[in-house]
């Protein structure tokens, strides 16, 4: 994610505002098995498993089982029908009829009623000779790592139930660099909420060392961002439950000038694990020049919900909603030093949209003079452990004189809270902006060129 200097834009972001309720939005999908011939592993199967499962079931993944071999996809048959009829794996939130991605991870309805109906059909096996490699690329990835940053020392939590903890991290590179992909390794996922990569100037460093020095242990309390008084901060990517990594769009980049520091944030939760030791890392793709230096523009309401907590949202409502729309390429000029020039169209590349465990719908848009909508992201049922960034095959223009919209939806009732250190569901209770688990959040980010 990006240079951005928060202040004056988010200043400038406190308008456009409008508060409402509406219906809840509801959402299935199922397949029905196919007549005729009877569905095999090795003909009908495999392929769409090698393309849109084993990039995270594998031996070692983040899946917690290795769906490599008939063996493999066999004893798993019948949670991975309930799981691709239910639409949960492989896990992709956004809407389909909302605009395409890069590496979208979905199943067809064509794929979906081929696992189904195989496992329906007693999972036979076939014949090695039927296969065929699937036609698409897997999922996006980090296609090289130049820097390897990690943890001074491994960190295990204090405070309870959320510790967030920033590391400054050495940047070695002696020249200008651009960070063309990025990817966070989060160490401990048991109790990892979030990371974020901040950018330190060269000039500010000295100040967060005061705030390291000023602590015991490794890192210092942070909240929000990397603390201290300066304006100059960004940020250079992040990480949320969901997110694998992947390169930047093709000639694009975020500028580092050698001398800066990573202040990594990590924020630990330990409401339901235990304390235990972490050593999250993060590595980048680096380049030495780029065609578009880029930038992640943040996007939310910052008057309104985070400086002013009106963002609220009351015990039991089953269906708050708030809106934020708004055009902010005329204070693009209040920033120094920003690539983003004022009063100038600009190209967005992709879309995050971040909610907690209330969140329910999601929905970006950009809202054209002329009327129109163009849908970014539109996420239908939303699931906080499995939130990215999502690349938009075609970047989308945005014009002066259009608006930016964020919208999203909250079931604050007592069957949709996060479950406490008990184990039970907590009670309900009122919401506003917050970090915490057990606060909210509406905020989309976009990496940004002109
Ligand atoms: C982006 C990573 C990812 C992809 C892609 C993915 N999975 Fe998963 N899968 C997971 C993780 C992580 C879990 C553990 C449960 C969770 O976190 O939701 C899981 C859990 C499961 C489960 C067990 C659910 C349960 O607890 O009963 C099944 C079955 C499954 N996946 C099948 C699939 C199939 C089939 C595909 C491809 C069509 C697929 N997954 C693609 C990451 C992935």
């Amino acid at each position: 994610m990006a240079s951005v200097v928060r202040d004056p834009l988010w200043r400038a972001l406190g308008r456009g505002f409008v508060v409402a309720t509406a219906a809840t939005l509801a959402g299935c999908g199922g397949g029905t098995p196919p007549q005729g011939t009877t569905l095999t592993y090795f003909r009908d199967v495999k392929s769409i498993v090698d393309e849109k499962c084993t990039q995270c079931h594998y031996e070692g993944g983040i899946g917690p089982f290795a769906l490599k071999t008939y063996e493999d996809v066999l004893a798993h048959k019948d949670a991975i029908r309930i799981q691709v009829a239910s639409k949960n794996m492989p896990p992709w939130s956004p809407s389909k009829d909302c605009t395409e991605y890069v590496g979208d991870r979905s199943l067809s309805d064509a794929q979906i009623t081929a696992l189904t109906g195989w496992a329906d059909q007693g999972a036979k096996k076939g014949t090695e000779g039927e296969y065929r490699a699937p036609a698409e690329a897997q999922a996006p990835k980090l296609s090289r790592v130049d820097l390897h940053m990690k943890l001074p020392v491994p960190y295990t939590p204090t405070k309870s139930p959320d510790d967030y903890r920033c590391f400054i991290v050495d940047w070695t590179a002696q020249t200008t660099k651009y960070v063309t992909g990025f990817r966070a390794n989060p160490g401990n996922s048991a109790i990892v909420h979030h990371v974020i990569a901040f950018l330190a100037q060269p000039a500010d460093v000295a100040e967060y060392q005061k705030l390291d020095d000023a602590e015991p242990g490794p890192g210092y309390t942070c909240y929000g961002g990397p603390g201290g008084a300066n304006r100059r901060v960004g940020m250079l990517g992040g990480w949320a439950p969901g997110s694998l990594g992947s390169d930047f769009p093709p000639a694009t980049g975020l500028k580092v000038l050698p001398g800066s520091k990573v202040i990594l944030q990590v924020h630990y939760n330990t409401l339901v694990a235990k304390p235990a030791p972490d050593e999250t890392s993060v590595d980048v793709k680096l380049d030495d020049q780029v065609d578009k230096e880029a930038i992640i523009l943040p996007w939310t309401n910052f008057n309104l919900w985070v400086r002013d907590r009106k963002m609220t949202i009351p015990a039991g409502a089953t269906n708050q909603m708030y809106r934020f729309a708004f055009d902010p390429t005329p204070f693009f000029g209040m920033i120094p030093g920003l690539s983003i020039a004022p009063n100038k169209p600009f190209t967005l590349h992709s879309a995050a949209h971040h909610m907690h465990t209330r969140g329910t719908t999601g929905r970006i848009q950009i809202e054209r003079a002329d009327g129109t909508d163009e849908c970014l992201l539109d996420i239908k049922k939303w699931d906080f452990h499995w939130q990215g960034a999502y690349g938009f095959k075609k970047s989308k223009e945005f014009h002066p004189g259009d608006q930016l919209s964020i919208e999203c939806h909250w079931d604050n009732s007592a069957a949709n809270q996060p479950v406490g250190p008990d184990g039970k569901l907590l009670e309900p209770r009122e919401l506003n902006w917050g970090e915490g688990t057990t606060d909210e959040m509406c905020i989309g980010f976009f990496y940004v060129t002109q």
